[in-house]
C-alpha cells in the first residue's frame, strides 16, 4: 500500500485553513503521498470520517471561509482509550504523518498521540485567538481581526450619531490579543480585560473625561475572556456604580467567519507546505511557527503552553492615544 498522511482541523474553525489544507494535500502529492482528509477533527479519527484527496478536492477552496473538512472539539480525545483507536486507524490505513490544523487543545491531542502511539504529527497554528506559544501568528487570527474592526466601525457611526459609550465584547478566550489589536485599530478608548480589571473606574474616568472633552462617542473593548457575555456584568456595573448609560454588542462568531484575508491565505500556504516538507524528510512533532517575520520548524515540546501574554507596551500605545 502506498505511504499516507492525513489533514485535520480541530477546535474552532478559522478562516484561512482552507489555504492550509489545500496546501498541504498538494503538497503531500507531490511528495508521493496518498493524502487523506479526516473530516470532524479527532473525532473523524473515531469514527473513520476520512476521505482520499486529489488534486481537484481543494481546487477553489483558498477564498472560502470554515473548513472544508469541518471541526470538532473531540473530549473523547482526552481518554487513552480513544487515542489508541485513532492511532490503530490511522496504522490501518497505512498513514505515517498526521498534520493537525488547531489550537492549543489540538496541540496537546497531537502530542500525546505521538507519544502513546508513536504517530508523527506536524502541527499548524489554527487558531483566531493567536495565543499559541511559540508562534506570533495562527491562522484566522487576521482575519478575525479585521472582521471585528469592520463592525466596530460600524458600531463607531451610530454611537457618534447618538453620543453614546458602546463596550464591544470579542472573541479570544484568555488571550487578549484581539482585543487589544482591534482596541488600538478602532481607536477605541479603553479595553477592559476580566482577568486583569479589579474596579473599573479608571474606565469610567476615561469615558467622562472623554464626553467632558466634547468627544461624541466611546468604544470600550471587552476581552470575553473564559466566559462568553461578561460585558453584561461590565454594563451594569457602569451603569449602578458610575451613572453611565451604555450600548453592548458581542460580536460572537462573526469573528470566525468570512473570506480569508490575504495574509491567512499566504501563511496558511507557506505553513501548510513547510509542515508535510516536516513529515517528509522523517522529522515529527513539531509545529510550523511563524517568528519574526520567518517561517520555521519547532520542536512541538515548545508549543504546547498556552500564550495569553502580549507586548503591555500596546495597553500605552492605546492609553496615550485615546486620550
Ligand atoms: O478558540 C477560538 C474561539 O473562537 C474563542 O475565541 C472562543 O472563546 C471559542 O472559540 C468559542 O468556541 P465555540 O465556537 O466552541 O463556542
Amino acid at each position: 500500500m502506498k505511504k499516507a498522511i492525513a489533514v485535520l482541523c480541530s477546535g474552532g474553525d478559522g478562516p484561512g485553513m482552507n489555504s492550509a489544507i489545500r496546501s498541504v494535500v498538494r503538497t503531500g502529492i507531490e511528495q508521493g503521498y496518498d493524502v487523506f482528509g479526516v473530516y470532524k477533527g479527532f473525532a473523524g479519527l473515531l469514527d473513520e470520517e476520512i476521505e482520499k484527496m486529489t488534486l481537484s478536492s481543494v481546487g477553489n477552496i483558498i477564498q472560502r471561509g470554515g473548513t472544508i473538512l469541518h471541526s470538532s472539539r473531540c473530549l473523547e480525545f482526552h481518554e487513552a482509550k480513544y487515542r489508541k483507536k485513532a492511532a490503530d486507524f490511522l496504522k490501518s490505513k497505512s498513514i505515517v504523518g498526521l498534520v493537525i490544523i488547531g489550537g492549543n487543545g489540538s496541540f496537546q491531542g497531537a502530542n500525546l498521540l505521538h507519544q502513546e502511539h508513536d504517530i508523527s504529527v506536524a502541527c499548524i497554528p489554527g487558531t483566531i485567538d493567536n495565543d499559541i506559544s511559540g508562534s506570533d501568528y495562527s491562522i484566522g487570527f487576521d482575519t478575525a481581526l479585521n472582521t471585528a474592526v469592520e463592525a466596530i466601525d460600524k458600531i463607531r457611526d451610530t454611537a457618534t450619531s447618538h453620543d453614546r459609550t458602546f463596550l464591544v465584547e470579542v472573541m479570544g478566550r484568555s488571550s487578549g490579543r484581539i482585543a487589544i489589536n482591534v482596541a488600538i485599530a478602532t481607536g477605541a478608548e479603553s479595553v477592559i480585560f476580566p482577568d486583569q480589571v479589579k474596579t473599573l473606574d479608571g474606565v469610567a474616568a476615561t469615558i467622562k473625561r472623554g464626553i467632558s472633552r466634547g468627544k461624541q462617542s466611546s468604544i470600550v473593548i471587552v476581552a470575553e475572556g473564559d466566559q462568553e457575555g461578561l460585558g453584561y456584568n461590565y454594563q451594569k456595573d457602569l451603569k449602578d456604580n458610575y451613572e453611565l448609560d451604555t450600548k453592548l454588542c458581542i460580536l460572537g462568531h462573526i469573528q470566525r467567519g468570512g473570506n480569508p484575508s490575504a495574509s491567512d491565505r499566504f501563511n496558511g500556504a507557506r505553513m501548510g507546505y513547510l509542515a508535510v516538507k516536516a513529515l517528509s524528510s522523517g522529522e515529527t512533532a513539531t509545529v510550523t511557527v511563524k517568528r519574526n517575520g520567518s517561517f520555521k520548524l519547532v520542536p512541538l515540546s515548545e508549543c504546547l503552553e498556552k500564550r495569553n501574554d502580549f507586548d503591555p507596551e500596546l495597553l500605552n500605545i492605546l492609553k496615550t492615544l485615546s486620550m
